[in-house]
C-alpha cells in the first residue's frame, strides 16, 4: 500500500527565466489537476522581485492560498509535488536548493527568446544532480524563433540531447497545431481554451494535414518530421532519467495549448521518488522508516500571524500527523502536530504523506536548512549545499526606537536562509551576507513591511570571504589582527572579509596554521 502510494508521487520544479510563462503554466497545472476551477489570465505583478514566491501572484489575484513554494496537486492517478524556483532576475540560495529537493524537472523556453540566461545557470545544478529534464517550448502562438534551431540551441547551450515527441505546424498567428510523433495524432491549436481537437492521423503523410494547415506549412513541418525521426538520436528512457536526453513539447501556456500533453509526459515517464545519498548509507524511498531533509524555511508567509514554516522533503517511508521524529542534529525527539500540504483552496492539515512529499510543518525556531528528520536513526542527508555568500552589507536602522524589530527581523530572515548574518568584531553595527545582490533589495523590504525596521545598507567592497578556523590561540592573534575585517557567523565561527588578493594571501602565510575555508565548516551542521 505504501509503496504503491510512493511510486505514485512526482515531484519536480520549473526551470526557466522569468517571463517564460512559468506562472501562467503553473495556473494551467492547478486547472488540470482541479485545484482551481477557472484558469484564466495572470496578470504579472509590476513589482516581480519582492513576492516570495512567484505564485503569489496567482493568489492575490484568484484569492487561492498558494503562498507556499510548493504546490501539490492531483493528475491522472499520480500525485505531483511542484516546488517553486523564486525566478528573480538575481539568483539566491532558495533558487538552487529548490532543485535539491526534487526528482525532475520542467525546463520552459520561451520561443521567442531560446534559451536565456537563467535557464542555462539552473541547468547547470540540474546537469550536476543528473535530474530528468523535459522541455516545454511556450508561446508558439508567437512569432518565434525556427524549431530546428531552437533544438540545436538546447543541444548545444544546455548541454543535453533533445527528442521531441511533438512537432509544431505552422507558428505566430498562423501556428495551426502540433503533430505528435509517438502516435500519429494533430492536436489542433485555437486561441484561448477555444475549441482544441485531437485528430487521429495515418501518418505524417497523411494528405488530412495538408487540407488542414495547408500545403506550405506541412512542406516546412515534414522536413521537420524528417529531421527529427531520422537524423535526431530515438528516445530512450535510461537516457532520459540519466539527465541525458530531454523530450521537446510545444504549446502556449495562455492559450492551455500542449500542457496535458505534458503533464501526461509527467505522469507517464518523470521517476518516482528516487534514493538519496546520506553521510552513512544510500537511503530508499521504499523503506519503511521515514526520513526528511529541510530544503527551505520561510517566515511570515500568512501576514496576519507571525509564522514560519520549514519545507521537507520525504526521502523514505511516511509519517502520520502526530507523530515523533527524530531531530539528527540536535538529538531531539519533536512531534510533528499539524503537517501541511499546499492543496486546494488552502493550507490543508495532512494526515498522512509519504516519500516523495513536500511538506510544510511549524517550526518553533528549531529546524536550520539541511536538518536530516528521521524514525530514530542518525545519519544526515547530504547534497543539500550550503552556499558562500559572495556580497556584504552593514546594516544601519534608521529609527533607533526600531531595534528590537531589527534584531527579530534580520535573525528570522537569515534562518530563511537567502541571506547570512554576521556580527562585526569592530562594530555594532550587523552585517548581512548574499549570494545574490538583489536579496539586499529584498531584506530591506521585506525589514520594512513585515518588522516595521526601515535601513539603509552600506556594501563593504570585499575580494572573499574565508571561514577561519584551527587553534584558538591563533585564531585569537589573527582576529586581533584583523579585527576590522573580522566578523562571527551565527554559530560564532571567526569570518574575515578580504578587501584584495593581496591581504588574504599575506594572511594565509602569516597564520599557517589556520585554515581558510570558504564555506562554513560548521561541525554540527
Ligand atoms: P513567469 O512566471 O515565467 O515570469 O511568466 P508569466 O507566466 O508571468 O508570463 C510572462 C508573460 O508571458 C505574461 O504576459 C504571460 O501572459 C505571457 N505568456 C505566457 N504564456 C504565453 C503564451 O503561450 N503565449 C503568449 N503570447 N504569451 C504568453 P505579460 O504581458 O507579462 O502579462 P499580462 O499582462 O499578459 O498578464
Amino acid at each position: 500500500m505504501k509503496s504503491s502510494e510512493i511510486a505514485l508521487r512526482r515531484t519536480f520544479a520549473i526551470v526557466s527565466h522569468p517571463d517564460a510563462g512559468k506562472t501562467t503554466l503553473t495556473e494551467k497545472f492547478l486547472w488540470y489537476g482541479k485545484v482551481i476551477r477557472e484558469a484564466g489570465h495572470v496578470r504579472a505583478k509590476a513589482n516581480k522581485s519582492y513576492t516570495v514566491s512567484d505564485w503569489m501572484k496567482i493568489e492575490q489575484q484568484r484569492g487561492i492560498s498558494v503562498s507556499s513554494s510548493v504546490l501539490n496537486f492531483p493528475f491522472e492517478g499520480c500525485y505531483f509535488n511542484l516546488v517553486d524556483t523564486p525566478g528573480h532576475q538575481d539568483f539566491c540560495e532558495d533558487t538552487y536548493r529548490a532543485l535539491t529537493a526534487v526528482d525532475a524537472a520542467l525546463v520552459l523556453i520561451d520561443s521567442v527568446n531560446g534559451v536565456e540566461k537563467q535557464t542555462i545557470k539552473l541547468m547547470e545544478v540540474c546537469r550536476m544532480r543528473h535530474t530528468p529534464i523535459i522541455t516545454f517550448i511556450n508561446k508558439m502562438d508567437l512569432d518565434g524563433r525556427d524549431v530546428l534551431e531552437l533544438l540545436d540551441e538546447i543541444e548545444k547551450i544546455l548541454q543535453i540531447q533533445t527528442c521531441p515527441f511533438t512537432l509544431p505546424i505552422g507558428y505566430g498567428k498562423l501556428f495551426k497545431g502540433v503533430y505528435s510523433i509517438a502516435d500519429n495524432t494533430f492536436h489542433t491549436f485555437s486561441k484561448n481554451d477555444g475549441k482544441q481537437e485531437i485528430l487521429q492521423m495515418s501518418g505524417a503523410d497523411d494528405p488530412k494535414l495538408a487540407e488542414l494547415c495547408g500545403e506550405e506549412y506541412i512542406k516546412e513541418f515534414k522536413n521537420r518530421y524528417d529531421v527529427a525521426t531520422q537524423a535526431m538520436e530515438p528516445f530512450e528512457k535510461e537516457k532520459y532519467l540519466a539527465g541525458k536526453q530531454c523530450p521537446v513539447f510545444f504549446g502556449s501556456a495562455v492559450n492551455n495549448f500542449g500542457v496535458r500533453q505534458l503533464l501526461n509526459a509527467f505522469a507517464n515517464i518523470a521517476p518516482p521518488p528516487a534514493p538519496r545519498e546520506s553521510d552513512i548509507r544510500l537511503v530508499e524511498p521504499m523503506e519503511d522508516k521515514f526520513s526528511a531533509f529541510v530544503f527551505k524555511i520561510q517566515a511570515n508567509m500568512d501576514p496576519r500571524h507571525r509564522d514560519r514554516t520549514a519545507f521537507l522533503r520525504i526521502c523514505s517511508g511516511s509519517f502520520e500527523r502526530g507523530n515523533k521524529i527524530f531531530h539528527c542534529r540536535t538529538g531531539r525527539e519533536i512531534r510533528l502536530a499539524a503537517p501541511t500540504s499546499f492543496l486546494a483552496q488552502d493550507k490543508e492539515v495532512i494526515d498522512i504523506a509519504y516519500a516523495g512529499d513536500i511538506v510544510g510543518i511549524n517550526d518553533p525556531g528549531i529546524f536550520n536548512i539541511g536538518d536530516t528528520l528521521t524514525e530514530g536513526e542518525k545519519f544526515k542527508f547530504s547534497g543539500i549545499p550550503d552556499f558562500a555568500p559572495e556580497f556584504f552589507a552593514r546594516v544601519t536602522l534608521l529609527n533607533p526606537l526600531k531595534s528590537k524589530q531589527l534584531g527579530k527581523g534580520l535573525s528570522q530572515l537569515s534562518e530563511e536562509g537567502a541571506t547570512q548574518l554576521f556580527s562585526a568584531l569592530s562594530s555594532a553595527l550587523p552585517v548581512i551576507g548574499v549570494v545574490g545582490e538583489l536579496q539586499f533589495d529584498v531584506l530591506k523590504h521585506r525589514l520594512e513591511n513585515e518588522y516595521g525596521a526601515e535601513v539603509q545598507l552600506d556594501k563593504i567592497p570585499v575580494f572573499c570571504a574565508r571561514w577561519i578556523s584551527g587553534d584558538q590561540k591563533k585564531q585569537d592573534d589573527f582576529a586581533k589582527e584583523y579585527k576590522g575585517d573580522c566578523m562571527q557567523d551565527k554559530h560564532g565561527n571567526l569570518v574575515c572579509l578580504f578587501p584584495n588578493e593581496y591581504r588574504l594571501n599575506l594572511a594565509v602565510k602569516n597564520y599557517s596554521e589556520l585554515k581558510f575555508s570558504k564555506v562554513s565548516s560548521n561541525e554540527e551542521e
